[in-house]
C-alpha cells in the first residue's frame, strides 16, 4: 500500500457544469441555484452525491433519509456541496421475481447516474442485500472517489423469551408449523417479533454480509457494519463519513486504489470468519469484474478454506447483530485474520491508510459471541468451491450452515424440474423421498428463474420433517438466502437453462457429495452423460421485450458473478459532451 495522494486545489469534475461563465455552465449552474444555492458555493469544492436508496418499499433502508441528513452535515463540515441523489432501490423482501434479477440493473443505472452528473464523489447510502453490491459495482464501473455507509442491522428480535433472528425464524418456523410443532395462530404471533426496529435483517444474513464484505474491502469507514441502525453512533458514522468522502475527493482516493486483489482476498477470508451468506460468492465476483480484479471461485476455495468461523451469530450460531457490535464488531474479527496471517495488512482503505492501523488496538468485550479459535463454530469456514461432472465450473456449500453427517454422502436424486414443480409435489405423502435422497432443484439460476432466485434451500417434505429430521442434501443453481442454513449446495454452474449437466439428472440417479474432497458427481458414465446433455433442449421460459429480455440474453453465470457481460470493466467517468 503506497497512496499518494493528488495535488489540491486542483479542478474537479464538477467544474465541467459549474465552473465559469459560458452559456452552458449559467444553464446548470442557474437551475440548481433555485434551491437556494448561494453563487460561491459552485467555487470548485467537491460536490458529493449522497446515493440514497430509501424507499417506503425498502423498509430495511427506510430511515436512510434521515442518515443522509447526518453525512450532509459531515461533508458540509468539511467544505464540500452536497446533493441527495434518489438511486434505484431492490429491495430483497418486495421485487419479483427476485431481487437479484434487478442488481445489474439498478447498478447499471446508478453507474449512469454517477457519470452523467456533476459528482466528484459518492456517498453510497445502502442496506438491504442488493442495495450494497449494486452501489459499489457502480462506484467501481465509474471509478469516481466513494465511501459506503450502511443502515445497519435492526435490534434483536425476540419471541416468548428466545432471539428471533430476521429470516433464519421465519424457515425455522414455518418448518415447525409443517411439522406440527407450531400453530399458525403462534407463528402470525413471532411475525411481530421479526422485525421490530428500522434497520436491515439482524442475522448474519446477506445484508450483514454486504456490510461486513464493505468493510474488509476497505470501502467503508472502520466499524461501520454492526452499528445498529437505532444507535446513535450509526449517525455518527454517517456524519464522519460525509466529512471522509470530501478529504477522498481532494486526495482523489478511488475505488481502484482501495478494491485491490489483497482487499477481496481479505474480504473472502472475513466471510470465512464471519459465517457470511453465500451470495457475497456471486457479489464479490461481480464487484471485481466491475473494477477490472480478476477473482474466480478458485480464489473464494484458496484464501476460505481452513478459516475458522468464530463469530458466533445465526444462522451458524446464536447471537444476532446486535451482540456483534456489542463485542466490538467487525474490527475485532479483522484483529484475529491478522494475528493468524489471514489479513493483508498493507490493503488501503477510505481511511487513506491501511487495515490493520484501523484494526490493531481494538478488543474483544465479549468472547461467547467473538469465539476464540479453539471455540470456533467451524474450523472450516468460508465457502467450500465443489467441482465434478455434475457442476464443472464450479458450485457452492457453506459448510457452517450445513450438517456434519451429510458433508460426505451419497444419495437417490429426487428431482424438481423448476420451482412451481417442486411447490406442487413436495407436500405430496406419495412422493417418493426419504433423509438419505438428494433433493435435486433445476432452471434457478440467472437466466433459468430468470433472476436466481433464493429458493436452494427449499423446505424438507413435510413427511420427513415429521420423523424430526430438519436437514437433507439439496443441490440447485439457485441461490439461498443468508439467513438460511443446510446442507445446501448452490450456484451450481453451467446452470440447468443453460444446458450445464443439472439439466439432464433424473431421478433415481446416484449423486455424490464429498465436502472435504470438494467433489459433487452424477454417478452415470461419461458416455452417458454425453448423449444426456446432447438430447437436452432449452425449456424454461423466456422473454421477448424489455428488461427481462435483456438479463437472459446477457446475463453469465453464476460462476464469474451473473454480470451483464457488457457492463464488466472500468468504464471511468469521463463528463462527457455538454447537452447544448
Ligand atoms: Fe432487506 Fe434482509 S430483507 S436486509
Amino acid at each position: 500500500m503506497t497512496f499518494k495522494p493528488a495535488k489540491w486545489p486542483r479542478k474537479l469534475r464538477s467544474q465541467a457544469w459549474y465552473g465559469g461563465t459560458s452559456r452552458d455552465v449559467i444553464y446548470h449552474r442557474g437551475w440548481l441555484k433555485n434551491q437556494g444555492h448561494p453563487h460561491d458555493l459552485f467555487d470548485g469544492r467537491p460536490v458529493i452525491g449522497i446515493l440514497n436508496t430509501w424507499s417506503d418499499l425498502t423498509p430495511c433502508n427506510g430511515h436512510l433519509r434521515e442518515l443522509a441528513e447526518k453525512v450532509k452535515a459531515g461533508v458540509w463540515e468539511a467544505g464540500g456541496f452536497p446533493v441527495e441523489v434518489p438511486v434505484f432501490s431492490a429491495s430483497e423482501n418486495t421485487f419479483r421475481p427476485t431481487a437479484m434479477m434487478f442488481r445489474n440493473l439498478a447498478a447499471m443505472s446508478i453507474e449512469e447516474q454517477m457519470r452523467g452528473q456533476p459528482i466528484d464523489g459518492a456517498v453510497l447510502l445502502v442496506g438491504c442485500d442488493k442495495t450494497t453490491p449494486s452501489l459499489l459495482m457502480a462506484a467501481a464501473s465509474t471509478d469516481i472517489p466513494s465511501i459506503v455507509v450502511t443502515g445497519g442491522p435492526m435490534l434483536n428480535g425476540y419471541f416468548r423469551g428466545e432471539r428471533v433472528g430476521s429470516g433464519t425464524h421465519l424457515w425455522k418456523f414455518s418448518e415447525a408449523v409443517k411439522a406440527g410443532e407450531m400453530t399458525q395462530a403462534e407463528f402470525l404471533e413471532a411475525e411481530a417479533s421479526m422485525s421490530r426496529s428500522s434497520g436491515t435483517c439482524n442475522t448474519m444474513g446477506t445484508a450483514s454480509t454486504m456490510a461486513s464484505m464493505a468493510e474488509a474491502l476497505g470501502m467503508a469507514l472502520s466499524g461501520n457494519a454492526a452499528i445498529p441502525a437505532v444507535d446513535s453512533r450509526r449517525r455518527v458514522m454517517a456524519q464522519l463519513s460525509g466529512r471522509r468522502i470530501v478529504q477522498m475527493v481532494k486526495d482523489d482516493l478511488k475505488p481502484s486504489d482501495i478494491m485491490t486483489k489483497a482487499a477481496f482476498e481479505n474480504a473472502i477470508r472475513t466471510n470465512g470468519a464471519i459465517g457470511g451468506s453465500t451470495n457475497a460468492v456471486i457479489h464479490l465476483l461481480a464487484i471485481a469484474g466491475r473494477v477490472g480484479i480478476d477473482l474466480t471461485l478458485d480464489d473464494w476455495d484458496r484464501c476460505g478454506r481452513g478459516v475458522a468461523t468464530i463469530v458466533n451469530l445465526m444462522p451458524s450460531g446464536k447471537y444476532l447483530m446486535e451482540e456483534f457490535f456489542y463485542a466490538g464488531g467487525l474490527p475485532v474479527v479483522l484483529k484475529r485474520l491478522g494475528e493468524a496471517g489471514l489479513l493483508n495488512k498493507e490493503a488501503l482503505t477510505v481511511s487513506g491508510g491501511a487495515i490493520w492501523d484501523e484494526v490493531k488496538d481494538v478488543v474483544n468485550w465479549n468472547d461467547d459471541v467473538i469465539l476464540p479459535l479453539e471455540k470456533a463454530l467451524t474450523q472450516q469456514g468460508g465457502i467450500a468451491v465443489l467441482k465434478g461432472n455434475l457442476a464443472p465450473k464450479g458450485a457452492v456449500l457453506k459448510p457452517s450452515a450445513a450438517s456434519e453427517h451429510l458433508l460426505v454422502h451419497r444419495g437417490r436424486a429426487v428431482v424438481f424440474e423448476d420451482i412451481d414443480d417442486y411447490k406442487a409435489r413436495i407436500e405430496d405423502d406419495a412422493l417418493d423421498i426419504d433423509e438419505t435422497c438428494v433433493m435435486v432443484l433445476k432452471n434457478c439460476g440467472p437466466k433459468g428463474y430468470p433472476g436466481m432466485a433464493e429458493v436452494g434451500n427449499m423446505g424438507l417434505p413435510p413427511k420427513v420433517l415429521k420423523k424430526g429430521i430438519t436437514d437433507m442434501v439439496r443441490i440447485s443453481d439457485a441461490r439461498m438466502s443468508g439467513t438460511a442454513y443446510g446442507t445446501v449446495v448452490l450456484h451450481t454452474s453451467p446452470e440447468a437453462a443453460a444446458g450445464g449437466p443439472l439439466a439432464v439428472v433424473k431421478t433415481g440417479d446416484m449423486i455424490e457429495l464429498d465436502v472435504p474432497n470438494r467433489r459433487l458427481h452424477l454417478d452415470i458414465s461419461d458416455a452417458e452423460l454425453a448423449e444426456r446433455l446432447a438430447a437436452w433442449k432449452p425449456g424454461h421460459e423466456t422473454a421477448d421485450s424489455g428488461y427481462a429480455w435483456l438479463h437472459q440474453a446477457h446475463v453469465e453465470g453464476a460462476d464469474t458473478g451473473a454480470d451483464l457481460g457488457f457492463l464488466k470493466g472500468c468504464r471511468g467517468a469521463p463528463v462527457g459532451k455538454d447537452s447544448h
